[in-house]
């Protein structure tokens, strides 16, 4: 039988414990405006640690209650919000798959705790609402929140969402850090992009592929514009960076985590970025130093994602040697297949690194180029196919919002290359309720 613990585990001293019954007969009607009919069968949600944090009684109760029906014994109910983030990384050290947050009692503070256990943990964050408004929601998405639940429940919400925290749960759990800046434990993946011919798509593919990196539970990202000195990155998602990669690059004799840090910039959508100099700034990289920014930042990301645009005087540097994949962006123009099947043969062939071909602006009917031609050009079917979208890519460099963050074709196509760079199995679940990422 589904228990609610009775008490917090961390030390967060001074908030009120709740002292809850075993969920049973003794729970079975309590009357409260935002309950909604339960479901009646768990869908193998039953190992899941959940935190629910709800200041609000009623409202807590409307939760626990639907929870109580769908969730296994592991439920942790809080009656008050943290005194302070920094009691957040005790949080973490619980190890909880879920933590649902109240959002009404106080927003900003319930949106700041987001953040802080979205960026320290791997914990799936749920925050719900009785009056929910549209902007509130992409703020909460952006935070980190997964799912926004609306009050009162509909039937089966609930369980929905536990369905999708389970499958988003690592399949190997992750030992949390023992404090915020001691993230990371093996070498991140490298994730390296770049273009068969100049104007391929790099740029546009880079940035919405490490936001869409960085949206996935328990991937932290950085994103590093190492095409110099033009690069474009930051111009993509609307930011003004202070420092840039030239900046990490001249000092790497003394670049460590710290001090890479300080270089970057936190994008809102989680990514961070080390961008390429806002002004023009000739400079010539040695190899050892590209080396040694990649090693720093591969210590302290789960992901390094580089836009090397086109570019291959790097071949000599860890980004060929030590990528976990290539991916070679190109298009379906007769140039850019020669380029590729340039590339390819030179570089891919027999014991290179990991290629995924990358067709951008891709259209199904393409004039005088067959998909024949183009697995023949590019020696093996393309990985992926983006499709050519202007309006979508157009509306991105306006806003300078990354359009992954939305939906249409391009941004679908590049969140399953993420889910695929990390390895992590598509839920199959069908989309009933409201889910930031369903
Ligand atoms: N899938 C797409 N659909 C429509 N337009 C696209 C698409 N991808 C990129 N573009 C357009 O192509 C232009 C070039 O894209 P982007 O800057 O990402 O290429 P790049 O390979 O980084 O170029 P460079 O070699 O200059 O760095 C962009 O201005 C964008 O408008
Ligand atoms: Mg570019």
């Amino acid at each position: 039988m589904s228990t609610l613990q009775t008490s917090y585990r961390s030390s967060m001293d001074t908030r009120e414990e709740l002292r809850m019954d075993p969920i049973g007969e003794s729970m079975s009607a309590p009357s409260s405006p935002y309950l909604a009919p339960e479901p009646d069968e768990s869908l193998g949600v039953d190992d899941l640690s959940i935190v629910l944090i709800g200041p609000d009684a009623e409202r807590r109760h409307a939760v626990t209650r639907a929870l109580a029906k769908c969730a296994g014994s592991d439920i942790c109910a809080f009656a008050s919000y943290p005194p302070s983030l920094d009691d957040v990384p005790r949080l973490l050290d619980q190890h909880h798959d879920v933590i649902i947050i109240d959002l009404d009692s106080d927003p900003e503070y319930a949106l700041d705790l987001v953040e802080s256990i979205g960026a320290g943990g791997s914990a799936t964050v749920m925050v719900y609402s009785a009056k929910p408004d549209p902007d509130l929601l992409v703020r909460c998405m952006r935070a980190g929140a997964r799912e926004f639940l609306t009050l009162p429940l509909e039937p089966g919400v609930m369980e929905e969402s536990l369905v999708r925290a389970a499958a988003r749960r690592p399949v190997v759990r992750v030992t949390p850090p023992a404090s915020p800046t001691s993230h990371k434990k093996t070498n991140g993946k490298l994730l390296v992009l770049m273009g068969a011919k100049g104007g391929a798509g790099v740029t546009m593919l880079a940035c919405n592929f490490a936001v869409a990196l960085a949206q996935e539970p328990n991937q932290k990202t950085l994103l590093i514009d190492l095409d110099l000195p033009f690069g474009d990155a930051a111009l993509n998602l609307g930011i003004i960076s202070e420092f840039s990669t030239i900046d990490a690059l001249q000092q790497s004799e003394r670049l460590d985590g710290s001090f890479l840090s300080k270089l970057l910039f936190k994008h809102s959508s989680g990514v961070s970025v080390l961008a390429a100099p806002g002004r023009f700034q000739p400079y010539q990289p040695t190899n050892e130093g590209i080396d040694k920014l990649l090693s720093v930042a591969r210590q302290a990301f789960d992901n390094v994602v580089v836009d090397v645009g086109a570019r291959f005087d790097l071949t000599g540097t860890a980004l060929f040697r030590e990528a976990s994949t290539i991916y070679l962006v190109t298009q379906a123009g007769i140039p850019e297949l020669r380029n590729s099947n340039r590339l390819i043969s030179q570089f891919f062939n027999a014991g290179g690194p990991q290629l995924e071909v990358v067709i951008n602006r891709h259209e199904t009917r393409l004039l005088g180029v067959s998909e024949n031609d183009i697995t023949k050009a590019l020696t093996r079917p393309a990985h992926w196919k983006i499709p050519n979208d202007y309006a979508s890519v157009r509306r991105m460099q306006i806003e300078a919002s990354p359009l992954v963050l939305g939906d249409s074709a391009i941004a679908r196509q590049i969140r399953q290359m993420a889910r695929a760079a990390t390895g992590q199995a598509e839920a199959e679940v069908k989309k009933k309720g409201f889910s930031f990422f369903g």
